[in-house]
């Protein structure tokens, strides 16, 4: 496997890395049949002087340490008109619709610590001392379940989702919620069950996948302290689907220990149904536990691999297959570059049907495990289903399945990315992507995907990407680069640019972009702003966007039926320059922005369904 005898591109030393994007920047000289992509500009530039008038939320300004800490921003959660906003201490609750001119919360709960004396004579940095809401997932159609740090003691609770009110006791939240706020974690409800993956422990050497709170299935983990399983991971997103409930997640790479410490980003998979194993073999733990290497790569003469997952849609269509949109960066010690990609969920299921991963001794490379050895059922298959449907619970299953799953969790081949490559890549920015939101049914035929991505300085990038059909004329576009970190609402203890959540409110025509310390709501468009110049509307590409026979730029709502004009493909390529005051302006506006903002700066594009 080429793999294995090759570092890792993102590994090679920085000059190579130079020379790779060296050759980016003039195609003509890459030797390989696939350039390697180049950045795209984007198409429009919304500066400060735009953004600065989007509403803003910064927490309980009433709250002494809100002022002193600001708002240390968790988590949202979008459950129909409502979006829940967790933070240090506190909830918020915002009702949509109301949000388009301020954003103030129609509720709040605040859930301090009663730890923080013992917090602070164990000698920990003083600013843990708090209770930060790391899990809020809907529990029923009526209950919230919240689950935080508390000074090192973690918690949960259910709440009442129309009042906030707390409902019922108290439990405790080890193995559900980490200890500290910097830590990872993962959470979701499913079939009644609580499925969560964390640390379980105030030194965060135990990390684990772990399954409770149901009324008729054990409690079950992943194997402790076994590298095997997890090695340091990251924990990014859980999705139910299907009968199995998958984690995302990055994760030190067993396979590659001969080039020190090299990230991989992972998908896992457990069944819903798994019971356990035996009193002999893996009882109380995960008997159907599979994880595979997500493989996010340039394709061509010089692998270049986006190995770290940053962020991860849930399921969506694309090309009429399910599937999922991740957000990956370069390892932490390259070049930094940031692609995006999709895998769908059946790729996902084939590389959990293919060939298992083995190292036949300490010293050796990990190759496929023959097929012959691999035991019946197969080890990974859910209990009374496909290849396991004589077993009536995984509690049966035989030593030999059990014994073997528990040595080799991970399997050989990695998921292929939808096209085997990536939608949109950057590699010539020093700031990473971060954070990836999806609509995948933008315009008025709801026949259009446009994805967010939010950067760690501070920025929105709205991409068109082409995904419906294998035909597509037209490629991904980078419609608009969006300044959003506010400094003057957002900046409480320093600076600190870095997108941590967006959320998609697509009834109101929104986008929640969270920092630290504030939480800003921006339009999915601007096209107001092309006003009267119908070349600029037109060009813009904006699915939201439509020119109206009345001669006006304007945001397409449901009220609008017909009667407009739209070139999102591109047909036109070119427009006559017929409002030159209008545009000239903007555009110029445009250059300067992104002389300061980036220098050189440029995006890729790639038509998404090509090859
Ligand atoms: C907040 O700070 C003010 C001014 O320092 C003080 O008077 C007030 O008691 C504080 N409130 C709380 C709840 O600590
Ligand atoms: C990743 O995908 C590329 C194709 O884009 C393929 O050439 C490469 O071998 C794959 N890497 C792994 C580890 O499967
Ligand atoms: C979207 O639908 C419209 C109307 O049916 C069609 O004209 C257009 O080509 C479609 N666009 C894409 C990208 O499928
Ligand atoms: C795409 O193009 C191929 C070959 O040109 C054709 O066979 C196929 O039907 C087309 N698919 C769609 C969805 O138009």
């Amino acid at each position: 496997m080429r793999l294995q005898r090759a570092a890792p591109p993102s590994l090679l030393p920085t000059a190579a890395l130079a020379l790779i994007l060296a050759l980016a920047v003039s195609p003509q000289l890459t030797c390989g049949a696939t350039p390697f992509p180049q950045d795209l500009e984007p198409i429009s530039i919304v500066g400060r002087e735009s953004s600065y008038l989007y509403p803003s939320f910064q927490g309980l300004m009433s709250d002494n340490d809100t002022v002193r800490l600001g708002l240390d921003f968790q988590r949202m959660l979008r459950i129909n008109h409502m979006l829940y906003i967790a933070a240090r201490d506190h909830v918020f609750a915002i009702n949509l619709p109301a949000s388009s001119e301020q954003i103030v919360p129609l509720q709040k709960l605040t859930w301090k610590t009663k730890d923080v004396e013992k917090c602070t004579v164990r000698g920990k940095n003083s600013d843990e001392c708090y209770n930060y809401i790391k899990v809020l997932v809907p529990r029923t159609d009526e209950t919230l379940f919240a689950c935080g740090t508390n000074a090192f003691n973690p918690t949960c609770r259910n709440y009442k989702m129309s009042t906030l009110e707390q409902d019922g006791e108290e439990m405790l939240g080890q193995a559900r919620c980490p200890f500290e706020s910097r830590q990872s974690n993962v959470g979701l409800f499913a079939g009644g069950d609580f499925y969560s993956a964390t640390m379980t422990d105030f030194l965060a050497s135990d990390a684990v996948i772990y399954r409770s709170l149901g009324e008729s299935r054990p409690v079950l983990r992943t194997v402790k302290y076994d590298s095997k399983w997890l090695r340091e991971p990251h924990f990014l997103h859980a999705i139910e689907y299907g009968n199995y409930v998958y984690f995302f997640f990055s994760e030190i790479a067993v396979e590659y220990t001969t080039l020190g410490k090299v990230v991989f980003s992972r998908v896992a998979r457990v069944c819903k149904n798994d019971n356990g194993g035996s009193p002999r073999v893996l009882e109380r733990y995960w008997t159907s536990f599979l994880k595979a290497r997500l493989n996010c790569s340039v394709p061509g003469d010089s692998f270049f691999y986006f190995d770290v997952l940053q962020s991860l849609t849930n399921v969506l269509q694309i090309n009429h297959r399910p599937a999922v949109l991740g957000v990956f960066t370069t390892q932490a010690n390259s070049i930094t570059g940031s692609a995006v990609c999709a895998f769908y969920m059946d790729d996902i299921e084939k590389a959990f049907n293919g060939k298992f991963k083995e190292q036949r001794n300490s010293e050796s490379a990990w190759t496929p495990v023959p097929e012959e050895q691999v035991p019946k059922p197969r080890p990974g298959c859910c209990a009374a289903d496909g290849a396991a449907s004589t077993y009536k619970s995984s509690t049966t299953f035989p030593d030999e399945t059990l014994t073997f799953i528990k040595s080799f969790p991970l399997m050989d081949e990695a998921v292929p990315s939808v096209n085997d490559q990536p939608y949109f890549t950057r590699t010539t920015s020093r700031f990473k992507l971060t954070q990836i939101a999806v609509d995948t049914s933008a315009g008025p035929y709801k026949n259009h995907t446009v994805v967010f991505l939010g950067s760690e300085n501070g920025r929105l990038l709205k991409i068109l990407a082409s995904t419906q059909g294998a035909n597509a004329s037209f490629g991904t576009a980078l419609l608009e680069d969006i300044d959003v970190y506010n400094p003057d609402r957002c900046n409480v203890r320093g600076e600190d640019r870095r997108v941590l959540g967006l959320e998609l409110d697509r009834d109101n025509h929104a986008v929640f972009v969270a920092f630290s310390s504030c939480v800003i709501r921006v339009p999915l468009s601007r096209c107001s702003e092309y006003s009267t110049c119908k070349t600029s509307c037109l060009s813009s590409r904006d699915p939201y966007c439509v020119w109206l026979r009345a001669g006006s730029c304007a945001t397409l709502s449901p009220g609008i039926k017909g009667g407009f004009e739209q070139d999102v493909e591109n047909s036109q390529q070119q427009y006559p320059d017929n409002c030159h005051d209008v545009l000239a302006t903007t555009r110029k506006q445009n250059t300067v922005a992104a002389d300061s903002a980036y220098g050189q700066y440029t995006y890729l594009s790639f038509p998404l369904t090509a090859g």
